[in-house]
């Protein structure tokens, strides 16, 4: 079985972050989105695997990924030249797929079960795809899926306007060749893509079985702000405390609960109360770092406060009187007291900003 990981797109929903770095690299509990997908992806004994990049997050996902021995896989990347559709990321991969069954994997996808859970029951039935089904309370922004009295599958719908179900397509898929014929068969929606979801309801009109499965254990995509933060906090929820070499803690400081404090990360006069994780040489001083909080590598808070937040590398936050809370920060970012009269707000903010001051 080979594996593809689609991680080209645009993440229109995620700007101003999408425009300088792609959404699947956002840091989740300190580590890139698409790499929660991979890892399971290697879990499972999958050697060859292909990402879909695009022009927008080709550099920065290669960059990041590499050729892949570390896990001791081979990684394909492939260029699709403008994102077109999730089924058409698997007619450009045709080429490296071959006539091997596969798992796609949406790259800004969280899924926390077993991948072998899915792949098992695909193998030992006659199936020619095995599509994962969730509960959700906003159907209307999936593919959204219809069962009979048997359930069995009687309908699929891309972001309906009226769901008929709460049962939203999970972006893990497992398909065998034939989704090859199925996506030479349709044409592209009122969007201009060649959407998966069409694919697999071909499958089915043309008595293709497709199985559905439910999954049970937690599942995101993280397409919108909400949607990272919120798996920030389920990562962060099973936590284990660690702390790596380097890391020094002075004895003014208060450290409760699950801390991660990675690789010389040092903490004065602070209290950090956790689930929380420090990246790599980040330093924290008179602050107060609270609950679901992830600070990347290289970043500086000095006399502030901050919880249930992301925070980007190498990122600098000094001398702020307000707490921050619920934000996603970018890497690289400076936030800092005007000391200087008058007291005004001095803002230099990227397209697409969004911030909420009280
Ligand atoms: O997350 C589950 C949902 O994913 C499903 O319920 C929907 O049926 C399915 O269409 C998909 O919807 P999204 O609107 O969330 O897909 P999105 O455009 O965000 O793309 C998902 C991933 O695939 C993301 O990493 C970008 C990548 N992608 C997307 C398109 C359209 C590509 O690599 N190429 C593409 O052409």
């Amino acid at each position: 079985m080979k594996a593809l990981i689609a991680a080209g797109g645009t993440g229109s929903r995620l700007r101003p972050l999408t425009h300088t770095a792609a959404k699947q690299l956002i840091p989740v509990a300190n580590k890139p989105i698409i790499y929660y997908g991979l890892e399971d992806i290697v879990k499972v004994g999958i050697k060859e695997v292909g990402i879909i990049v695009g022009k927008e997050t080709a550099d920065a996902i290669t960059r990041e990924i590499g050729d892949g021995k570390r896990w001791g896989i081979n990684i394909e990347y492939i260029h699709q030249e403008k994102p077109l559709g999730l089924a058409h990321c698997v007619k450009v991969a045709r080429y490296f797929l071959k006539d091997d069954p596969f798992i796609m994997y949406l790259g800004d996808n969280i899924l926390a079960s077993d991948l072998t859970l899915f792949t098992k029951e695909f193998e030992k039935s006659d199936a020619n795809s095995l599509i994962l089904l969730a509960e959700v309370d906003n159907p209307c922004e999936f593919g959204v899926v219809e069962l009979d009295d048997k359930n069995q599958i009687k309908r699929l719908v891309e972001k309906p306007k009226v769901p008929p179900t709460n049962f939203a397509l999970v972006g893990v898929y497992l398909f065998d060749e034939n989704v090859f014929k199925a996506i030479n068969g349709i044409k592209p929606s009122a969007r201009n893509e060649l959407e998966i979801t069409d694919a697999i309801q071909w499958l089915i009109d043309n008595d293709y079985k497709v199985l559905p499965y439910k999954v049970k254990g937690w599942w995101k995509d993280t397409g919108k702000v909400e949607d990272v933060l919120e798996a920030n906090r389920f990562v962060l929820s099973s936590l284990k405390s660690r702390k790596e070499t380097g890391v020094r803690v002075d004895g003014n400081s208060r450290i409760e609960g699950k801390i991660e404090l990675r690789q010389g990360v040092e903490i004065k006069n602070s209290v950090i109360r956790g689930p929380v994780t420090i990246g790599d040489k980040s330093v924290i001083v008179d602050s107060y770092i609270g609950p679901y909080t992830s600070i990347y590598y290289g970043c500086e808070i000095r006399n502030s406060e901050i919880e249930n937040s992301i925070i980007m590398e190498n990122t600098r936050i000094k001398d702020i009187s307000y707490r921050l809370d619920n934000c996603l920060i970018g890497k690289e970012v400076e936030i800092s007291k005007n000391e200087l009269k008058p007291h005004a707000m001095n803002l230099i903010l990227g397209d697409r900003s969004k911030i909420s001051l009280s």
